[in-house]
């Protein structure tokens, strides 16, 4: 038997793994490395600047030549960089070379100990709002790659001293006997079945994985600043094709277009009138005259600011011309943030049906600057709050807590409060559209919670009398009804739920003059139809969202009675 004369650290950023090299180096009597101080000085540039300038999979590959040659050190403790055993040669180098010990710890003790240590250092607003979640996402990703180890410490309750002791004891009563066990190297070289995405988005509100492609989704307050940036990142452009409509483009165009610009990105702009009638065929076209003129290419990105008209429009756009560009969302309205952005629904509506002509197209990126919503009308502002609503209804029992006690200061856009309900919006949205793309996989049915009716509605309104979210709000109420009648809602959270959307200043009822037979009409041609069977998304509490087509007729006639009386 070989006893090994290398120890590799692995786990995410900031559990302590370099200072622990270095107390368990200084007890064995070896040397301890890092990982990073060796790449770096063979690349001459910082782990960031390489990230920056060659993006991700370059790192991991230059980050595996590293650990290469650390596989001839001999009597040394090294200390891996989080993400380092994700890349495939990279594990196996470490685990073909070195014992491999995993510290782990929970995202609460990774972001004290990176405080700790960061302390009166300043850091980067986005980072600071999204540590936790940062960390949260960082080690469930990583969760099955860091399992591949010959030992774990569980180092919550430690000090650095007890875990380096730990990993001493290990190396010398168990460190040979494991490092030569049979089926050692294919057991912790194998690839786990959930790998996570090597993606270039530092500081993500939550990354959105998809089957066409996995993108970060960015929520702070002044994220517009940083909007170059991130598209830079997440398309590599040079080029940026700037599409708004008139009311955002003259608050918000600017500060879009400088930090494009100040990211090294050279940008056009091409600015749509505002609301829903732009989201045309023609219209379109216009676009594509204008990038035929621009002479824009695949490898140059298109950046959609504005409410959920500009997103859906430009990602239709993006979707189809050249088949497909590059499209970083910019939402500005409360409802494009937490819905229409996120999932690569993309539309044009035509021949008098909305959203009719489409194609799912993720973007490469999410930039959500709550403080756009400043400049929001208060109305639409308002009906987001009805998608809002239905997140904490359908999925989180704590954000329904949060929303009853400060809708108020919510309203009011109190910066930090907004910005963690919309980022938990957009961690909601997310995660549905993550589970089920296309909308085949039953959850992401589930969103659409109080829209059967809801669209029902819009439709019967003339899509006038309401906007979209006051809608999905009087459907919500509908939905409550229904399900209260049918044994599935309990009273209780119906009355919740009414006086939620009541604070918020949303309907409870359709406008008055609503056309009953269009309401018919209109739940015949809902996309939710599925053979026939209408499907109803009901409550069985909150967060237990069900989806029925149970639901008898003269239970949904009783409802509309009451509600259109
Ligand atoms: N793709 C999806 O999954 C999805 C989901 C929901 C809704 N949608 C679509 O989204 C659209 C509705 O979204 P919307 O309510 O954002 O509509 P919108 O984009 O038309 O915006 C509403 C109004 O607010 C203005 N506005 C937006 N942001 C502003 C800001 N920060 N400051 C000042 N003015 C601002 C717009 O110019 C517009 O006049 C519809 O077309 C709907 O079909 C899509
Ligand atoms: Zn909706």
């Amino acid at each position: 038997m070989t006893a090994p004369t290398r120890i590799t650290l692995t786990g995410v950023f900031g559990v302590g793994k370099t200072t622990v090299a270095h107390l368990v180096a200084r007890q064995l009597g070896w040397d301890s490395v890092d990982a990073d101080d060796i790449l770096v000085a063979n690349a001459g540039k910082e782990v960031a600047q390489i990230f920056e300038e060659q993006g991700e999979a370059a790192f991991r590959q230059i980050e595996a030549d590293a650990f290469a040659q650390l596989a001839t050190h001999e009597r040394s403790v090294i200390a891996a960089g989080g993400g380092a055993p994700v890349f495939e040669p990279t594990r196996r180098s470490i685990v073909e070379s070195s014992l491999v010990v995993c510290l782990k710890a929970t995202p609460e003790t990774v972001v004290q100990r990176m405080e700790a240590k960061e302390q009166g250092r300043p850091r980067p607003m986005l980072a600071a709002d999204n540590a936790l979640a940062r960390a949260r996402r960082l080690i469930d990703q990583r969760a099955a790659v860091y399992a591949l180890a010959d030992f774990t410490v569980e180092t919550d309750a430690m000090t650095p001293e007890e875990i380096a002791a730990e990993v001493v004891r290990f190396y010398q009563t168990r460190g040979e006997r494991a490092f030569n066990r049979p089926g050692r190297v294919e057991q912790l070289t194998r690839t786990p079945s959930i790998l996570p995405p090597i993606l270039d988005a530092p500081n993500a509100t939550t990354i959105i994985r998809t089957a066409s492609g996995e993108y970060p989704a960015h929520v702070a307050w002044g994220a517009l600043a940083h909007l170059g940036d991130i598209t830079k990142r997440a398309t590599r452009a040079r080029r940026a094709f700037l599409i708004s409509d008139e009311a955002v483009m003259a608050q918000w165009g600017e500060a879009a277009i400088s930090s494009l610009r100040e990211a090294g990105i050279e940008v056009a702009s091409h600015t749509i009138p505002s609301g829903d009638a732009s989201k045309s065929l023609q219209q379109a076209a216009e676009v594509y005259d204008w990038l035929a003129s621009q002479r824009a290419e695949r490898r140059d990105a298109i950046v959609a600011l504005g409410g959920g008209m500009v997103n859906d429009f430009s990602g239709f756009v993006a979707g189809t011309y050249l088949r497909g560009m590059p499209v970083v969302q910019a939402p500005t309205s409360l409802l494009a943030m937490v819905d229409a952005s996120i999932g690569g629904k993309t539309a044009v509506n035509h021949a008098g049906a909305k959203n009719i002509v489409g194609l799912f197209y993720q973007p490469k990126a999410v930039v959500a600057d709550v403080a756009t919503l400043k400049t929001l009308p208060r109305r639409a502002l308002i009906e987001g709050m009805g998608e809002v609503i239905k997140h904490a209804l359908i999925r989180d029992a704590e954000l329904l807590t949060v929303l009853e006690a400060r809708l108020d200061d919510l309203l009011a856009l109190e910066p930090e409060l907004t910005t963690q309900v919309l980022a938990r919006n957009v961690q909601i949205k997310g995660a549905v559209v993550s589970e089920d793309e296309r909308e085949t996989g039953g959850v992401r049915e589930l969103l659409n919670y109080g829209h059967t009716l809801g669209h029902a509605f819009e439709a019967a309104g003339g899509y006038e009398a309401l906007l979209h979210g006051e809608a999905v709000a009087v459907g919500m109420i509908a939905a409550g009804e229904i399900g209260r009648r049918v044994g599935i809602t309990p009273a209780v959270l119906v009355e919740r739920q009414r006086a939620l959307i009541e604070h918020a200043g949303l309907p409870l009822k359709p406008p008055t003059g609503i056309d009953r037979d269009r309401i018919h009409a209109a739940l015949a041609l809902d996309k939710k139809v599925v053979a026939g069977g209408q499907r109803w998304v009901l409550l069985e509490d909150v967060g237990r969202p069900i989806v029925t087509s149970d639901v008898p007729k003269d239970v949904i006639e009783a409802v509309l009675d009451d509600l259109l009386s």
